[in-house]
């Protein structure tokens, strides 16, 4: 059969590696293995959702519902902003990166990625014949280089990624930085990824209702702790909103995803603990990482942190499989664009599992 040439031409992403790929692979006991390499929250779901869940599992033969309304209610209440503002996805928010491919890009368009970034923008625009635009995250002061995204801004730009906190560089954007993004390309929509956004206490969602052409995207996989359910969400002015709707796949959130998802957004302790415990988490991890001489740590506003191996005798690939052979799962960056292959990315941990894995990266490194 043939396949389509966007497709041919695809590089296969590279997602973080299981606990089950590494014990089989290093012969180790799954419950050794601490988890450090898909930025996930490790302290489980909210006990709601999982009442929930179970309660949910005996309607499964019935399909998901189609009204979102209480549901958007309640993400209404969560961002401070409207129903019609809102939309709920069933496969994370790489559901709604998807939509956002299908409602705007047409072949020859171009959309603006900083790089270092998530690389899953540009794995889901390259099918709809959407053309990257690079632009640049400053590694060595770890903030987003404003001009390099203002000189990529042409005719063509039909969209603009704005990482924020980036992934896998953690850092920021200010909002002055954003508005003259926003304002510089009027034309092009902005989308501003804010998955991690609990962790830096700071949300541009506000910027929605001043200007037509932003777009805030968010999930419930990290702080909300409900990666396995895969419901994303985002936030945009209803015209936009709706347009997407008309294109998005109706069925996408499931039954159980649903409940979930509304038992977990009213779980309003397990939120504030989740933020708490997260924060704590990545601040020991810094200050611990920070003290290795041969290592240098990014401060990071998220829940994972960029380390720069260059002055280690390894590089990406051979400290983490050193590390992975000891249980460590972390994220070895090399795939990412625009890095060289001296770049891990650890995310945070149970406070004895951080201990763990510290105690570990002091053999391999000291
Ligand atoms: C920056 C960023 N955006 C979006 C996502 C997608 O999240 P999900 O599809 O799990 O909702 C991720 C996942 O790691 C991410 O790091």
């Amino acid at each position: 059969m043939d396949v389509r040439d966007a497709v041919k031409k695809l590089d296969p992403y590279v997602p973080g590696r299981s606990e089950d790929e590494i014990a089989s692979e290093f012969n180790l006991k799954k419950e050794d293995i601490v988890k450090l390499g898909s930025n996930e929250n490790p302290w489980g779901p909210s006990p709601k959702a999982v009442e929930a869940i179970r309660t949910e599992a005996y309607n499964v033969n019935r399909y998901p519902e189609t009204d979102l309304h209480e549901l958007k209610e309640e993400f209404a209440k969560y961002t401070n902003l409207d129903a019609d503002n809102i939309i709920i996805s069933g496969d994370g928010a790489d559901e709604i990166i998807d939509i956002l491919a299908k409602t705007f890009i047409n072949p020859g368009d171009e959309f603006i990625t900083p790089l270092p970034t998530y690389t899953y923008y540009e794995f889901l625009f390259k099918p709809y014949g959407g053309v990257p635009v690079y632009a640049k995250w400053n590694l060595q002061d770890n903030v987003l280089d404003l001009d390099s995204v203002l000189d990529a801004i042409n005719d063509k730009t039909k969209l603009i990624f704005i990482c924020s906190p980036n992934n896998p560089t953690g850092t920021l954007v200010s909002e002055k930085d954003l508005r003259t993004i926003i304002e510089t390309a009027p034309n092009a929509l902005v989308v501003i990824d804010e998955a991690y956004y609990e962790y830096s206490k700071q949300t541009q969602a506000n910027l929605i209702k001043e200007y037509d052409n932003v777009f805030v995207l968010r999930t419930m996989s990290k702080v909300m702790g409900l990666a396995g359910q895969r419901i994303g969400y985002g936030l945009s002015n209803p015209e936009i909103i709706e347009y997407m709707h008309r294109i998005k796949p109706v069925f996408s959130l499931t039954r159980s995803s649903y409940v979930a998802c509304l038992a977990t957004l009213k779980d309003k302790d397990y939120i504030s603990q989740s933020i708490k415990k997260g924060i704590e988490s990545r601040d020991y991890l810094y200050r611990e990482v920070s003290k290795f001489e041969n290592l240098r740590v990014l401060e990071s506003k998220s829940n994972f942190m960029l380390i720069d191996v260059h002055n280690s005798t390894y590089d990406a690939a051979g400290l983490t499989r050193k590390l992975m052979e000891k249980g460590m799962i972390v994220r070895d960056c090399t795939s990412f664009k625009g890095i060289d292959e001296y770049w891990i990315r650890i995310s945070i941990a149970t406070m004895e599992d951080n201990k763990k894995f510290i105690d570990v990266l002091h053999t391999i490194l000291d």
